[in-house]
């Protein structure tokens, strides 16, 4: 009998290396691979140019009328507003903060929990993000949390920056880095922390490749299990 398809779900703090590392999974079980993360960005952009990030009850309005379409390209993920490409433009240092602030409202991520649960359906998926294992998909395969040293993820952030042609200087990297798990984690909606039956992996002191293959045994295992 065929198996049922498998989900894993990658939730932590900001630059742990999720969307590195889940993407490689995704590749190396020739699953799905799915960034959530993209999404809240996509509709922080949004709210970003109508100058209402901190407008709660204009956000909880606004969510039920854009269009974030996530479509995949030549097998990467790309994100639209309408049918406006903003893949690039969501990675702008201050669309991180605009995406944090916007996923605090319950409205916001109603609807995107709801977008991601359809994308997924009957697939093979890995998921990243922040609520994965214990709102989007409860009943994933295996659960991974991510994490790693504020510190080494503020120099890992500096790193991606630099090579996109966007640096920022370390301190401010990571005292954003700071504030933005401040906010993700103490919101009252679906606050960033592990889901029960997650298994943790601090990827700290860890090769991007020697993380990928501890997540891919511990999949491997998970799958064969279920
Ligand atoms: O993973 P990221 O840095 O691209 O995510 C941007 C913001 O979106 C993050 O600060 C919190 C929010 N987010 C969320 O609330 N839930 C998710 N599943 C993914 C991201």
């Amino acid at each position: 009998m065929p198996k049922k398809p498998f989900s894993i779900a990658i939730d932590g703090p900001a630059g742990a290396g999720k969307s590195t590392m889940a993407k490689a999974l995704a590749k190396s079980l020739n699953a799905m691979y799915l960034d959530t993360g993209a999404m809240y960005r996509a509709f922080g952009l949004y709210m970003l140019r109508k100058n209402a990030v901190n407008n709660t009850a204009e956000v909880a309005r606004c969510v039920e009328d854009v269009e974030v379409n996530v479509r995949f390209i030549d097998g990467a993920q790309r994100l639209f507003l309408g049918e406006e490409d903003v893949t690039q433009a969501i990675r702008e240092p201050e669309v991180s903060m605009a995406a944090s602030t916007v996923s605090a409202v319950p409205e916001v991520r109603e609807r995107m929990v709801a977008l991601q649960r359809k994308i997924a359906e009957g697939q093979n998926v890995v998921m990243d993000g922040r609520d994965i294992g214990t709102k989007v998909l409860p009943n994933a395969t295996l659960k991974i949390y991510l994490t790693a040293s504020a510190e080494e993820r503020a120099r890992r952030r500096c790193r991606e920056l630099e090579e996109k042609g966007m640096p920022e200087p370390y301190e401010q990297v990571l005292k954003d880095m700071i504030r933005r798990d401040y906010q993700d984690t103490h919101r009252a909606a679906s606050p960033l922390q592990p889901a029960e039956d997650s298994v943790h992996v601090d990827s700290s002191k860890l090769s991007i490749d020697e993380t990928v293959e501890l997540m891919k045994k511990l999949a491997l295992e998970a799958i064969e299990r279920a």
